[in-house]
């Protein structure tokens, strides 16, 4: 029954070109009629049912109200605020006039579409010391809906049902060992009622794998792992005991990662579930699998039964990973001629740099080349697709430069896949850094169920430093039978957002200067732009709302890159918290104001300032909360600058750090972990930094140049 299905998105997109009637597409009454049925065939158009859109995962709409002629006229209709702190990369889904957008900490916002009205919101209340462990921030990529029900993985590692009417939990289940570091950022996907999940954590010391739950009572299915385990305790299937040969040492002891914390697929004519795998646990192969060996499944595609989680095939983008190069990345299918015959592909843009094009059927690699600049390999075997490796990028104790960095050529910012253009439009950026094996690196184990754990983790056995170089980010539109870009933007820095397009030939995408824009996706125009003064990652989606075509877009800088990192543009200029966006043609809503940041604040107080104070200070700091925080307290992302603090926030700053006075928002409590001497070391500590930075603010307005 399920056979022929996967050709159905081309057929309803022939039909919505061709006709008129078609431009106002079917849309579904609520949540409650969200089926199989429904998700197979990827239709209506006129709701956003599932995180990338379909199955298939090529964010393409065939809504068609909104198009090159008449963009310039997009305004704002509504907006919507987050109401905590922290990175926001949802993409949010719309049924029957109600969108579910995902916050920070996981928290779920139901809005309605028309008018941004809040209609519930939940709060899975994670206990923010596990922020401590999220190695990118406290984000949240999406949620799922099944039958009435809305989904969501947590922080924490569980996953919760709700009741999309009103908020309120069907099922709870925790899906990881809590002593484990693991957490989940990814957005949930359903596949023939069962609802299927990874996690993160690679960088702590974890095992990665997916699982699946039933959608109606939250029990577990199945559970597969991406990597072998210790082989004493024995093998969970063929595949485990195939990849197990390919490891080396007692890799088992460190975890092995291969956590897959984002990228999925399914392909209902196939009957196969993608699942994109990350990085190893180190980082380091060589001390990872000291005897060498391709340590399958890290940094690979693979292919699933959905109903049972067995493997059918696999690709591994980079064997022996060695430079944090996961292929977690998005995954979309396609129909695409090669070599004049149509074939169903799977597409993509893994962190290390190379486009990849497999069979979806097989995994057989079609073709590969790199999308973005790179030094780690000479290109792919065209036959097989395995990377030519060049020897001096697998570092040790020496310092090399490698390109991408670890944050990749492109990572988890949705792409999307236009079938009129033939145009995948993938956001991307050039990093550099350098790097060497850390020699004195030892396997943290940690035992965090109580969160009493104390240092800062670094598992990577890496070391890493500036390499000295600009880190420019780009849009491109890749066309992926060429292999080859069809035209290119830069943006206003590294790390954006994703991208959606749609029938008439437009590609939205927002920025980390918080301009969104809609580009002709034939050239790379830009058709018309809002400035909403906040850092976007998330994906835009559209939607009809009584016949009318909306736009939407979550605004929150933050993840990776910008936890503490400034956006870029004229968005640096303001404090940064998330905010939902919709734009229609016609809208006359104001874009509303930011909040200008607070200057550099010194507070009139006795705290110590010699030596030997100020380095204790530092290595607590550094310890406990320079992940959030940033370098001396000074982040100028999504976390608050504690240089910028306040006189009343300083007279406080015991009471918030210890006793917990700012946890509903987002600030661990550090009772346990640490003293009142030691906050006012770290307090000290970061009042020195905001002393410099205001000696270095009041010198640079004195210099001539400053004003260039
Ligand atoms: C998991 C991330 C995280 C860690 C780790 C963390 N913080 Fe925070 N902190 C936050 C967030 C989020 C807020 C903002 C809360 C709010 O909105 O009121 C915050 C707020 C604060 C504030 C109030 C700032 C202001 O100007 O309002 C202080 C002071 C502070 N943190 C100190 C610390 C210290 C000291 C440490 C280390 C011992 C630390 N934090 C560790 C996330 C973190």
């Amino acid at each position: 029954m399920r056979r022929g299905s996967a050709a159905l998105p081309v057929l309803m997109l022939v039909a919505a070109c061709g006709n008129e009637a078609e431009t106002n597409p079917a849309r579904l009454a609520s949540p409650s009629d969200v089926t199989d049925e429904v998700l197979e065939a990827a239709a209506p158009n006129g709701d956003w049912l599932m995180y990338g859109g379909n199955y298939a995962e090529d964010r393409f709409s065939t809504l068609d109200q909104i198009t090159k002629e008449n963009v310039d006229q997009l305004g704002l209709v509504w907006s919507y605020d987050f109401d905590l702190r922290g990175g926001v990369e949802t993409t949010p889904l719309v049924v029957g006039g109600v969108m579910y957008a995902s916050g920070p900490w996981s928290v779920v916002h139901a809005i309605d579409a028309r008018t941004g009205e809040r209609l519930w919101r939940y709060d899975p209340g994670v206990p923010r010391i596990r922020g401590r462990l999220a190695c990118c921030d406290v984000v949240n990529r999406g949620v799922a809906m099944y039958e009435g029900k809305i989904i969501v993985g947590t922080l924490d590692g569980r996953l919760v049902a709700l009741d999309a009417a009103t908020g309120e939990v069907v099922w709870d289940a925790l899906t990881i060992d809590p002593n484990e570091a693991y957490t989940i950022t990814g957005a949930p996907r359903v596949v023939q009622g069962l609802v299927i999940i990874g996690n993160g954590g690679a960088e702590y010391g974890v095992r990665g794998y997916v699982s699946a739950y039933d959608a109606d009572t939250g029990e577990m299915a199945w559970r597969t792992y991406t990597v072998p385990g210790d082989p004493a305790d024995g093998f969970e299937s063929d595949a485990i005991e195939m990849a197990a040969a390919t490891w080396s040492g007692e890799w088992w002891i460190a975890g092995g990662g291969g956590t897959a914390w984002d990228g999925m697929a399914y392909d209902p004519g196939l009957d196969l579930l993608y699942v994109g795998t990350g990085n190893g646990s180190p980082w380091s192969r060589n001390l990872r699998s000291p005897g060498g060996g391709d340590n399958l499944f890290l940094a690979s595609i693979l292919a699933l039964r959905p109903a049972t989680g067995e493997y059918v095939w696999h690709f591994q983008t980079t064997p022996g990973d060695h430079w944090d190069y996961t292929a977690v990345q998005p995954l979309t299918l396609a129909d695409i001629e090669f070599d004049g015959r149509m074939r169903r592909v799977i597409m993509q843009a893994p962190k290390n740099g190379f486009f990849y094009v497999l069979d979806a059927e097989t995994g057989e690699f079609l073709s590969g080349q790199p999308y973005i600049t790179l030094n780690w390999a000479d290109g792919l075997d065209l036959e097989t697709g395995r990377p030519v490796e060049r020897p001096e990028a697998v570092h040790t104790v020496d310092w090399t430069v490698i390109t991408p960095a670890a944050l990749g050529g492109h990572n988890w910012q949705p792409q999307s896949y236009n079938p009129l253009t033939g145009l995948m439009y993938l956001p991307i950026q050039e990093g550099w850094v350098e790097r060497s094996e850390d020699p004195d690196w030892e396997f943290t184990d940690l035992q965090i169920a109580d969160h009493s754990f104390g240092p800062a983790v670094n598992n990577l056995g890496h070391r890493s430093r500036s390499a000295g170089r600009d880190d420019p980010g780009f849009l491109i539109a890749w066309d992926p039978k060429a292999q080859e870009p069809r035209w290119s933007v830069e943006l206003a820095g590294y790390w954006n957002g994703g991208t959606m397009t749609t029938a008439t030939g437009l590609v939205f995408q927002g920025g980390g200067d918080g301009r969104f824009v809609a580009y002709d996706g034939e050239n790379g125009d830009a058709l018309w732009e809002a400035s909403t003064h906040l850092g976007i990652l998330g994906g835009p989606v559209t939607y009809l709302v009584d016949d009318q075509q909306y736009v939407s877009v979550a605004a929150g800088w933050g993840g990776a890159r910008g936890r503490s990192g400034a956006p870029y543009g004229e968005a640096a200029n303001y404090e940064q918290r998330g905010r939902l966006f919709t734009f229609a043609i016609g809208g006359t809503t104001p874009i509303p104001a930011a909040r200008t940041k607070r200057p550099f604040f010194v507070p009139d107080l006795e705290l110590p300032t010699d030596e030997t104070a100020l380095a204790a200070g530092r290595r607590l700091y550094g310890q406990y909360c320079g992940s959030c925080h940033g370098a001396r307290g000074g982040s100028e992302g999504a976390m608050p600058n504690l240089q910028r603090s306040t006189a009343i926030t300083h007279r406080n700053f015991e009471r918030i750090v210890i006793e917990g006075s700012r946890e509903e928002e987002g600030m661990p409590s550090f009772t346990g972990l640490l003293d009142a001497d030691e906050v006012r070391l770290i307090q000290a500590y970061v009042v020195s930094g905001a002393r410099a930075s205001l000696a270095e603010a009041s010198a640079a307005d004195a210099s001539p140049d400053s004003h260039d």
